[in-house]
């Protein structure tokens, strides 16, 4: 006995450019990471050498047995002087497409995952007036390699971006806990949901289905909060599923859950299970946060772009989907319109400053970059041929 899911849901594993496919050098990331006084402990430096051995990659993703792959264009690449498009990343991202297509696999392509090129975010990033027109012409220069793509996200995680600006005007994080998750920056904001829109507009002349993808944080009302959660911390997330609404989909991407208390964000309790994150265990995550998601966007389909755990425990990381995926069950069988799950992470990558919390389904020397496979992988990859998730 176990769980069925439905025929035709997607079974796959993500990735990001900067987080995998090193020296992605024309980013604004690589010049915080190698600049004086850089504020980041670890460098990206040649990440997983994804950039060469992608079909590599593809080959494990395919005979795992799974269905589908995301990964993103890096605009950096694409566009590393301002106006000047360079023809061999887009034929570098076409392959990749074809790649994925020749395996089988549905790719899912991502057209922002945080990183910008250095010239874009020294032009004043997200805060500049021609930030939009800027990522509408790299969009458009995107569009001829997406031949055969259906699924696109145009923005991750547009949710943090705004926090992460708020964070850097500061010039520092605020002292204590409430300051370690400012509100986000409303400039910023509204020019990533008016760039969201541009790409849609211009992603239409080609039909594949688009959507962003949000990062979703499970608040939840701790010691009597609960006014203090609706009035400081769903706003900040509902504002980004918001502008998703009339979408062709939504990418849902949980992890843990954040408790609230009356002056904001409260520390992860002493007692409580953590992640290599620091992030409290809490698979439910997924399941609450496709419900949230549903009931602010009805009628949108919801596809679950990023879940996966920090874990150097392989077995943690199974237990976790596990429970992950059971509350994703539950979800679907209140008719909620969930279309995959894509975990994260394929491989061990960059976290952004560091690569102690391992994602991976796959673990990557470090030295060699030799990629191999761990029982979560198989594990995942049977639930995927058979449909069912085991009790
Ligand atoms: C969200 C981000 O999209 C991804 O880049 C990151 O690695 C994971 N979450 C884990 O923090």
């Amino acid at each position: 006995m176990g769980l069925s899911f439905p025929e035709g849901f997607l079974w796959g594993a993500a990735g990001s450019a900067h987080q995998t496919e090193g020296n992605n050098v024309a980013s604004d990331l690589w010049a915080m990471e190698n600049g004086s006084g850089g504020s980041l402990p670890e460098r990206s430096g040649d990440a997983c050498d994804g950039y060469h051995r992608w079909r590599e990659d593809l080959d494990i993703v395919r005979d795992l047995g799974l269905t589908a792959y995301r990964f993103s264009v890096e605009w950096a690449r694409v566009e590393p002087v301002e106006g000047r498009i360079s023809r061999a990343a887009l034929a570098h991202y076409r392959r990749v497409v074809e790649g994925c297509l020749e395996r089988g696999l549905t790719p899912v392509v991502t057209l922002h995952h945080f990183t910008s090129p250095l010239w874009f975010q020294q032009a004043g990033g997200w805060s500049s007036g021609e930030a939009v027109e800027r990522f509408r012409r790299y969009v458009r220069a995107v569009l001829p390699i997406l031949d055969g793509v259906e699924w696109v996200c145009t923005i991750n995680e547009p949710n943090m971006l705004a926090m992460v600006a708020s964070m850097m005007k500061q010039g520092k994080r605020e002292e204590g806990v409430a300051g370690a998750m400012p509100p986000p920056d409303q400039a910023v904001a509204d020019a990533l949901v008016a760039a969201h829109r541009a790409a849609r507009e211009e992603l239409g002349t080609l039909g594949v289905k688009s959507g962003w993808t949000v990062a979703n944080q499970n608040f939840e009302a701790a010691g009597g909060a609960e006014a203090e959660c609706d009035a400081w911390a769903w706003p900040r997330e509902d504002r980004f599923l918001d502008a998703a609404a009339g979408d062709d989909f939504i990418g849902v991407q949980a992890y843990t859950r954040v408790l609230i208390g009356p002056d904001g964000a409260l520390p992860v309790p002493d007692d409580a299970r953590r992640t290599l994150m620091g992030w409290e265990f809490y698979p439910a995550a997924l399941g609450n946060a496709v419900r949230h998601t549903a009931a602010r966007l009805p009628g949108v389909p919801i596809l679950v772009t990023e879940n996966g755990i920090a874990t150097a425990d392989d077995a943690e990381r199974v237990e976790y989907t596990h429970g992950a995926l059971t509350g994703l069950h539950d979800a679907i069988s209140d008719g909620i319109d969930v279309r995959g799950y894509l975990h994260w992470s394929l491989l061990d990558n960059y976290e952004w400053g560091s690569w102690r919390p391992t994602f991976g389904l796959v673990e990557v020397d470090r030295e060699t970059f030799a990629r191999t496979v761990k029982p979560s992988a198989r594990w995942l990859g049977g639930i995927a041929r058979t449909g069912v998730l085991p009790a």
